[in-house]
């Protein structure tokens, strides 16, 4: 696993940037470059396709800046800070917890400043920049604050989570298409944290996109649907496992549901297609975990979360948050904006729903799945992406074999053809082996070649990424045999 090779490859090519590099670049924010952006596009798109379709899920966009209301509800106001420490001496910022954990080697998340504060003094940790004292613990609150507008005292700020553009709007989601009990609204966007030590690329970011889902329910009701995957395996770590440093567990999605593994059946049936999404976007079974956060770690807003894992070059980390955020956030917004947000039954029952939220990060899904995909080959002597179809910015190269005797004429023709049904590039400019090479690095799945033979009769070759191996196939049969090929 060659990380830097990979962020390499992904600027060569434009996949990602970073963000106004001219000007040295900020921590923790990186750019789409065109590659990036279709590999992005595409994924959001299978990503819509396998979750909201079908599942009563509706799908909105709400602003990026909202009033402080929000954020006092929601707690983020009051909750959402890191423990940070200052060296006296070189004005270093760390955070606190993390610099304890890579120091001591031990667990400190939820302690509180003071602890942390008397954990540095009793341990004699230093800046590990210049040795330097460190100040007393503070907190530091991740949203990046604003003001709304020209008169000062109207504070604003870029939502931390997209979910709470989805909370305020329930009430309008719910009146504008009479929605039943179990649905849900869903969003995909950017959030924004004021992470005090990005790091590790494209995980801990300052503005970072979410598709996130809150599943609106009510907990009497039982969700009979999430039966179709009982079987699904999933590999779980348990509470248990992470006091005792145990392995992982396989379970059933059913075992881990009468476990208590998972806390409601409406999570069960989000958890399974988890693990199906992943694996089908080419992530090994044995690099995806289940982790059953532990209560001092668990969200404030949450009755249980059981995280989405995957395995990076530097460590297990959370792609998908799944927390049980059970009427936490309708009652609060409900106190705090003094509108009903409740759910009214045709009988005239009124409840306020729980919402069972899977979050998926997509910049971290896209760093797995670049991770998964890259391909170090030195009997071809080029590094490439697999890419699975489904998501392959490029699905299709065609080439003339030479810049020559009508075969980019006929390839041009083709090309025409084929990219109104498929993703294609066209080109005609270096050898045929260095398109070839090219096409691999950016994950083309098929190159198709017009050479001599082809004026003779009408046939093309496909070459297939993987192999490398060719096939002759007829013009009149190609857009049906690729179609087989790229489902
Ligand atoms: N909505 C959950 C999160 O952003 O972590």
């Amino acid at each position: 696993m060659n990380i830097e090779k990979i962020v390499t490859l992904a600027k060569k090519r434009g996949f990602i940037f970073k963000s106004s590099e001219i000007y040295g670049g900020v921590a923790g924010l990186y750019d789409y470059g065109p590659l990036g952006f279709l590999l992005k596009q595409k994924l959001v798109d299978y990503w819509r396709k396998f979750f909201l379709k079908d599942d009563n899920i509706f799908e909105i966009e709400t602003c990026f800046i909202m009033p402080e209301k929000v954020f006092e509800a929601s707690g983020h106001l009051k909750g959402f800070v890191d423990p940070i420490t200052k060296c006296k001496k070189c004005k270093s910022v760390y955070r606190a917890d993390n610099l304890i954990e890579e120091k001591l080697k031990i667990f400190v998340e939820g302690k509180k400043s003071e602890e942390l504060t008397q954990i540095i003094k009793e341990n004699k940790l230093k800046c590990p920049e210049c040795g330097g004292e460190l100040e007393e613990v503070k907190v530091f609150n991740l949203m990046f604050s604003t003001n709304i507008g020209p008169i000062e005292g109207n504070p604003g700020y870029l939502r931390p989570e997209t979910a709470q553009g989805i909370f305020v709007n329930f009430k309008n989601v719910l009146n504008s298409l009479r929605a039943k009990l179990p649905f849900g609204i869903a969003q995909v966007n950017k959030s924004f944290r004021n992470e005090i030590s990005p790091r590790q690329w494209l995980i801990r970011l300052r503005e970072f996109t979410q598709a996130e889902i809150e599943f609106f329910v009510n907990p009497e009701e039982r969700f009979e649907k999430w039966k179709i995957y009982e079987n699904i395996k999933i590999r779980v770590l348990t509470r248990e496992a992470q006091r005792k440093n145990k392995e992982v567990e396989e379970m059933t999605i059913k075992e881990a549901l009468e476990r208590g593994v998972i806390p409601i059946d409406y999570m069960a049936y989000f958890i399974a297609k988890e693990q199906i999404f992943y694996e089908s976007l080419g992530i090994p079974k044995e690099a995806i975990r289940f982790r059953h956060i532990l209560e001092e770690e668990t969200p404030h807003y949450s009755k249980g979360n059981l995280d989405m894992e995957i395995k990076f070059d530097f460590g297990w980390k959370e792609v998908v948050g799944n927390a049980y955020r059970t009427d936490y956030d309708l009652k609060n917004h409900s106190i705090y904006s003094k509108e009903d947000l409740s759910y009214v039954y045709p009988d005239g029952k009124k409840i306020i729903p729980h919402v069972v939220e899977p979050s998926f990060g997509i910049e971290r899904t896209i760093y797995a799945i670049m991770l998964y995909s890259f391909v170090e080959d030195k009997e071809r002597g080029w590094d490439w992406f697999k890419f699975v179809p489904k998501i392959s910015p490029i699905n299709l190269g065609i080439f003339p074999l030479l810049k020559r005797d009508n075969l980019p004429e006929k390839a041009r023709e083709i090309y025409e053809n084929l990219k109104k049904d498929f993703d294609c590039i066209y080109e005609e400019s270096d050898s045929i082996g260095k398109r070839y090479a090219r096409a691999d690095e950016i994950g083309v799945n098929f190159c198709i070649t017009v050479d001599h033979q082809t004026l003779e009769d009408s046939t093309v070759t496909i070459r297939d990424r993987d192999t490398t191996k060719q096939t002759r196939v007829k013009i009149s049969e190609l857009k049906e045999r690729l179609r087989a090929m790229l489902a």
